[in-house]
């Protein structure tokens, strides 16, 4: 099987988020189950500084306006396709909003181009590359499913597509002005086209297209069936229900290995052959390094971390509010995140006011989270909403003990410590129904109540290490579900 994966980013060439892993991740996930993926990519100049010899292996003229050619290239080893079109991406900074943190404001034809141009290359209306699917990430890739569907190239093959929906709240919504440029014909625009509001909506459209509707974890497919969650789209998941399914993300086992990571102080995890433990003893090298990269204290007490986008929907807000409670209870926090101003100066004013016990950092360093993942205790996931979420897993894999909402992929990945599982030795975390200061406060105050319960918890860590969050599982069912929709299509 061909696949033509279509995201706005993936590491190691761009990443604001998730969907990065995920998106880098997927060949390799794939490919043992007999999938060829090829990466398709806008050429932000990160990316085409990737690409060594760029030679364009197609062209267009007028590609919403602008002139693009397509290059090639690799990631992580996999086949890359680029959309070379400078006048769209070659723009320092974020993929998506520029300097003072607004939208860039043409974005609609960003993404816009970029679908059209995906669209032709997954219909294999590219000379010399042939796809047999094409599976398109969030709204930034949505347009390539209704360009398929309404506008397909000419003398292209008809595929089966898959929408995969990382995060409902970014759908990627304009005005009906923007409509006639796109290049769509008339009777696109309809409810069940890329009409949204009398608007026009990215996803939407890319959602009403897609033969298969994935999201990234099974609770989130659920959740998105209701008002709270579905963000206005609810009815649409409803309609189409039977095509709409979670497979939970797995982690890069390579980039994410306590006993391999470069990152550490100090490497463990691995099963010692004396007596068939996994070394947990040695983490403590690492919280120590920890402790002094961010100016804490040093302590055998429970050391929370924290690694987030600051904004609402992580429940940033709650966890400012907790921090008093958990100092008082003996806690201290370590945080790396950036995003939301306010929230931002609210952690410079509580390191202010627990000198010592939290330390923070403002900024986005990946070498960072891996030596918080590897010398934290506990690592806080409050989110409001969740549809996978990465740094849990992440926690587990590094003995990090994961504290989070019952919400989406955070509700399928974590095992409560309640009674009965901790008894049977399958608890891997703490779990908390509502995003509020008294949930959050009881869940830290549990938490700290296990820690001190050294065997207990030693168990927690084990049980979340032994725990198999590879891609094996959940790039066969990708592969799996490839499979299906090719034969249902013949
Ligand atoms: P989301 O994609 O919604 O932000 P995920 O948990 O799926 O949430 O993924 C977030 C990813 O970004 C993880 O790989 C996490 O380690 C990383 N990350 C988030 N904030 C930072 C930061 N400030 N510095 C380094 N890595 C970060
Ligand atoms: C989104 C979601 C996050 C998910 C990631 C990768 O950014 O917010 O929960 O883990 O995509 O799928």
């Amino acid at each position: 099987i061909r696949a033509l994966s279509i995201a706005s980013e993936a590491v190691p060439l761009v990443k604001t988020g998730g969907l990065a892993d995920v998106a880098g991740a997927l060949p390799a996930a794939v490919a043992p189950h007999g999938v060829e993926m090829t990466t398709f990519l806008p050429g932000y100049p990160a990316v085409m500084k990737a690409i060594s010899r760029p030679r364009a292996l197609h062209v267009w003229d007028n590609l919403l306006g602008e002139r693009a050619r397509l290059v090639g290239g690799k990631i992580h080893g996999y086949p890359l396709l680029v959309l070379d079109a400078p006048a769209f991406f070659q723009r320092e900074g974020n993929p998506y909003v520029d300097s003072s943190g607004r939208d860039w404001a043409d974005n609609w034809r960003r993404f816009a181009a970029f679908g059209r141009a995906a669209a032709d290359v997954g219909a294999s209306a590219v000379k010399g590359r042939t796809f047999d699917l094409v599976h398109a990430h969030d709204w930034q890739a949505a347009m390539a499913l209704a360009y398929l569907r309404f506008s397909p190239p000419e003398g292209g093959r008809r595929v089966p597509s898959v929408m995969t929906i990382h995060n409902m709240a970014f759908q990627g919504h304009y005005g009906a002005d923007v409509f006639p440029a796109l290049g769509l014909p008339p009777h696109a625009w309809a409810m069940d086209g890329v009409e949204y509001h009398g608007g026009v909506g990215f996803l939407k459209a890319g959602l009403e297209a897609a033969s298969m509707i994935t999201t990234v974890s099974p609770t989130y497919a659920r959740e998105i069936r209701t008002a709270e969650f579905g963000m206005g789209l609810e009815g649409l998941i409803v309609s189409r229900a039977d095509r709409v399914m979670g497979i939970v993300n797995g982690i890069d086992t390579a980039q994410w290995n306590p006993a391999t990571d470069i990152q550490l102080s100090q490497a463990y995890g691995q099963l010692s052959k004396a007596n068939g433990q996994l070394s947990l003893g040695k983490r403590v090298a690492n919280k120590r390094a920890l402790e002094a990269e961010f100016g804490l204290e040093e302590s055998d007490g429970p050391l929370f971390i924290a690694v987030t986008r600051l904004t609402w929907q992580k429940g940033i807000d709650v966890l400012l509010e907790c921090i008093d409670h958990l100092v008082g209870i003996g806690g201290r926090l370590a945080m790396l995140g950036s995003g939301d101003k306010a929230m931002e100066n609210a952690f410079h004013a509580a390191a202010m006011r627990h000198p010592g016990k939290v330390g923070v950092r403002i900024g986005y360093d990946e070498g960072l989270s891996h030596r918080m993942q590897g010398g934290g205790d506990a690592i806080l996931v409050p989110s409001r909403f969740e549809p996978c979420g990465l740094t849990q897993l992440y926690g587990l894999a590094y003995g990090c003990v994961p504290v989070v909402a019952r919400t989406g992929g955070l509700a399928d990945t974590v095992i409560d410590a309640n009674l009965a599982a901790v008894m049977d030795g399958v608890a891997t975390g703490v779990q908390f129904d509502g995003v509020n200061y008294a949930s959050l406060a009881d869940a830290i105050s549990r938490t700290v109540t296990l820690y001190w319960q050294r065997d207990t918890w030693r168990a927690m860590q084990r049980a979340g290490m032994k725990t198999d969050f590879s891609w094996n599982r959940s790039g066969k069912a990708y592969a799996d579900l490839y499979a299906a929709l090719i034969a249902e299509d013949q």
